[in-house]
């Protein structure tokens, strides 16, 4: 246990710091374990804060020197940074400090990777660089100076000079200082140069290890898409004259957008057709764009402090998001997004963890980097729009750069940009931001004398510190359908602001058949009696392409939830929905393959322990499997026919109509390997010249227990790529047999390639584990235990990443009492652990709460 309670920072306790930073000049010289960092920072003080208390973070340094206008100090120093006199007119800090980046295994601040140099600054990261004010309301311009040998040196804004030894870096933009990067190795680039819509040319480089040269094509493709689409369609244009890319293998999050120097963990970058699967390179061409959308929306306009990371990471989400659609297809991506938020937003709102999106209290910030934060954070931008309508939106976000560029802003000041530029209160719709929790949204209807009501009625469930709630602006889109398949109502946003609301519909001949919810317009659980019947109608007749993967996806989901609670046989009117729907040659393809994929074992477990029922993992694997075969059964020959008749000929392409094909064969694949005793799968691997096609094999091989031979040839083939053995490793540990699972994860932390100490690979491997639901919950608390070893193991070196895989465990109260004790016995361990960090301990005991 930790000696002291770690300290609660509130949002209500914030201040404006002291002084204004008004250029911070910092020089390197680079050294593994002694690596010295100057800097030279002029300071005034600030006029709008009332406290002038000189106080600068630092950890995990040696300070050599101290100066204030020259003259040496002795600061009073503390583990979280130190204090010092200053003057109460402008004046220079001078500091030499010394720091050890070889040794630095928790990969916040400057730390190296493969011999390479590199920073990870956000959130709170700086501080282990040097003394400063790191907090993201200080913003400064930045001058750096890197000495070393090593051949490329790179840093934030414009390269000034680069002579023997020695770079100069200026960035003209003021920054706060977690957008601060620098990186230094022996290091190539591929270049390229986009020119902006005002002219200027812009140098583009993603720099990486000489071996990975052939995998930095598409990245650069994937950028100069993402700059063009940001001036077309939110008419931001780039600032400097570079923009670079690094890729870096040891790395806790995805990637990085610090200004001008964008650090990527290299699974997220690099793609080679031999390589990357499909979803590969779909993720890489959004995490670029990501990365790239946030040098306006996070870098211009920043965050004053880290309650509004919402402001920056909600907005940017909702930006790639838009982007990918406008790439590929706004109907798949949709519903990939809306199967993404409930399989964990939803989770997370359903237990422990539950938070706002922008939360009001905080241990360790990097705790609040989740799926609630982001992605329900780009939700509630998404229902923003809807509820404007698009015209507005705009209008709103012109005067958002107008008015916030170059300042820390607020979620008060984004709402406020809206309620200005449109003139409507937004206090209500507000709430989205405050209160935690999914609600939910009960329908019933009625139809009389030609007029067809809808009854609205929304619930709140309590969540963590928030017993009770009041009702939010919850935008539901509806159409209504004929009983002969016509659209009668097209799609009309219904603004449910009560707890319960009638919403009427005149002058129609007969009873229609409601389209709920369509395109998921709101992130809330929807309840609503439908008959079977109704929703093969809907499967078969909504011109609302997510509503009509829905109605398909809740025809399974019911069936599932009677065959696991009644023992019940796999509904025959759903599976001949399903195949006639797959059939349907009008539907693209992508979006077919979306239509053959279940719910997920722990998707069904939230739904059960949602309806008040204690879930078994190792049931609901059990009757999963068992749709799964009647479907590959009784649909046999038309997967058959799909199978053959989508096959993509030629030079592979990652674009979305051969990788909707790819996936539409390969869901087929899937359910043919589970009756042909795995001839096709077979045949494929062995015929496969890309990974999605080769993975896709493997993976349906191994689902039937079988594609040893395979394993072992592909392990020989890709040893030597980092990036393909993590795959390696997840798929056996995702795919085992529920009783087999944890077994293959222990034997698989033997393996000579198991380097632990790399989050990639630790993820690879864990991280597989825990998406196997019933793999990890074993009802011998194997899966547990392993888990916990190696996340007390793993927190000594890596916090970070330790405490977001903690949240394997944020379900234990939802199973049955065995489960439930021997996961709150490895949570209770863990917390026990000697020296635990800071980010653990507070992940795990909100769990125990
Ligand atoms: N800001 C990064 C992003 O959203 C994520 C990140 C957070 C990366 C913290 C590293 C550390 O793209
Ligand atoms: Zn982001």
């Amino acid at each position: 246990m930790k000696d002291a309670t770690p300290q609660t920072i509130y949002l209500s306790d914030y201040k404006p710091f002291g002084y204004i930073v008004e250029a911070v000049e910092l020089t390197f010289r680079l050294h593994p374990t002694q690596t010295r960092v100057i800097s030279k920072i002029k300071f005034s003080p600030n006029p709008d804060a009332k406290d002038g208390e000189f106080f600068l973070h630092g950890e995990n340094m040696t300070l050599i020197s101290a100066k204030i206008n020259g003259a040496d100090i002795s600061p009073e120093i503390s583990a979280e940074g130190l204090r010092a006199n200053a003057p109460n007119d402008p004046f220079v800090w001078e500091s030499e400090v010394e720091i050890s980046p070889e040794t630095n295994t928790a990969l916040e601040g400057l730390y190296m990777s493969n011999g390479m140099y590199c920073t990870q600054c956000e959130a709170e990261g700086f501080r282990k660089i040097t003394y400063y004010p790191d907090r993201p309301d200080v913003m400064s311009v930045f001058t750096v100076r890197i000495e070393s040998d090593l051949p490329v040196l790179l840093s934030n804004g414009n390269p000034v000079k680069m002579d023997n030894g020695v770079a100069e870096w200026h960035d003209p933009w003021p920054k706060p200082a977690y957008l601060f990067a620098l990186v230094a190795g022996e290091l190539v680039n591929y270049s390229g140069d986009f020119t902006t819509m005002s002219g200027k040319k812009v140098d583009l480089n993603i720099w990486v290890r000489e071996a990975d040269l052939g995998k930095c094509a598409f990245g650069l493709e994937a950028l100069k898409r993402s700059m063009k689409w940001d001036e077309d369609v939110y008419g931001r244009e780039y600032d400097l004259d570079v923009f670079n890319i690094v890729a870096v293998d040891d790395f806790n999050m995805g990637a990085m957008e610090n200004k001008g120097l964008n650090i990527f963990n290299s699974s997220c970058v690099l793609a080679s057709p031999e390589t990357s699967t499909d979803a590969n390179f779909e993720r890489i061409e959004a995490i670029i764009a990501h990365e790239y959308f946030h040098n306006w929306t996070g870098n211009r306009i920043t965050c004053r402090d880290w309650f509004q990371l919402c402001l920056k990471e909600g907005l940017t989400v909702f930006r790639d998001q838009s982007f990918t659609g406008d790439m590929r297809s706004h109907a798949v991506k949709r519903i990939d997004d809306a199967i993404m938020l409930r399989a964990r937003q939803f989770r997370e709102d359903q237990g422990p963890l539950a938070h706002p999106v922008r939360p009001e209290s905080f241990v360790e910030i990097n705790n609040f980097y989740t799926v609630t934060v982001y992605e329900k954070g780009a939700e509630v931008i998404g229902m923003l729009k809807r509820l404007v309508g698009d015209e507005a939106y705009k209008k709103a976000l012109d005067l958002y750069f107008d008015r916030h560029d170059g300042e820390a802003a607020t979620i008060e000041d984004w709402i406020k940009v809206f309620e200005d530029s449109t003139g409507r209160d937004l206090s209500q719709f507000k709430l989205w931001y405050s209160q935690a929790g999914t609600p939910h949204v009960h329908v019933s209807d009625s139809f009389e004398d030609g007029t067809y009501a809808l009854t609205l009625r929304q619930v709140h469930k309590p969540s963590p510190g928030q017993d009770t709630k009041k009702p939010m602006v919850i935008p539901v889109a509806v159409g209504l359908l004929s009983p002969n398949g016509d659209e009668i109502v097209p799609t009309t946003v219904l603004e449910l602001t009560e707890e319960e609301q009638t919403f009427t519909f005149d002058g129609l001949g007969a009873k229609p058949i409601p389209s709920v919810l369509r395109d998921f317009s709101a992130p809330v659980v929807l309840h609503i009696d439908q008959s079977d019947k109704d929703r093969e109608f809907l499967l078969a007749h909504d011109t609302d392409a997510f509503n009509k993967w829905e109605a398909g996806r809740t025809l399974a989901r019911n069936t599932l939830i009677d065959m696991i609670t009644n023992n019940a046989e796999p509904n025959a009117d759903f599976l001949a929905a399903l195949e006639s729907a797959i059939k349907d040659e009008s539907l693209e393809p992508a979006f077919r393959a979306l239509l053959l994929g279940l719910p997920s074992v722990d998707d069904l477990a939230q739904t059960l322990a949602g309806a008040g029922e204690t879930p078994d993992p190792w049931e609901i694997h059990a009757e999963r499997d068992r749709l799964k075969r009647a479907i590959a059964e009784h649909c046999n020959d038309t997967l058959a026919d799909l199978y053959f008749a989508h096959q993509v000929q030629g030079e592979y392409s990652p674009d979305a109509v051969s990788s909707g094909k790819r996936s539409l064969t390969n869901a087929a694949l899937a359910y043919i390997t589970l009756v042909d005793g795995g001839q096709t799968a077979q045949r494929q691997f062995a015929a496969a010249n890309n990974m999605t096609q080769e993975l896709a094999a493997l993976s349906a091989l191994i689902t039937i227990g079988m594609g040893e031979e395979e394993l072992t040839d592909f392990h020989h083939r890709w040893q030597n790529d980092r990036l393909v053995m993590d795959k390696w490793f997840s798929l056996q540990t995702a795919l085992a047999a529920p009783e087999d699972a944890s077994g293959i994860a222990r034997r698989l932390t033997e393996h000579a390639a198991f380097d632990w100490k790399n989050p990639n690979r630790f993820r690879s491997l864990f991280g597989g584990l825990t998406s196997n639901t019933a793999g990890f919950h074993n009802p011998d608390g194997s899966g547990y235990a392993l888990l916990a070893d190696w996340l007390i193991k793993l927190d000594a070196i890596n916090p970070q990443t330790t405490a977001r895989m903690t949240t394997a465990f944020d379900t234990w109260k939802r199973y049955d009492a065995e489960r439930q004790a021997q996961m709150r016995g490895e949570l209770e361990r863990i917390l026990g652990t000697e020296n635990l960090s800071r980010d653990t301990y507070e992940m795990v005991s909100r769990m125990l709460k």
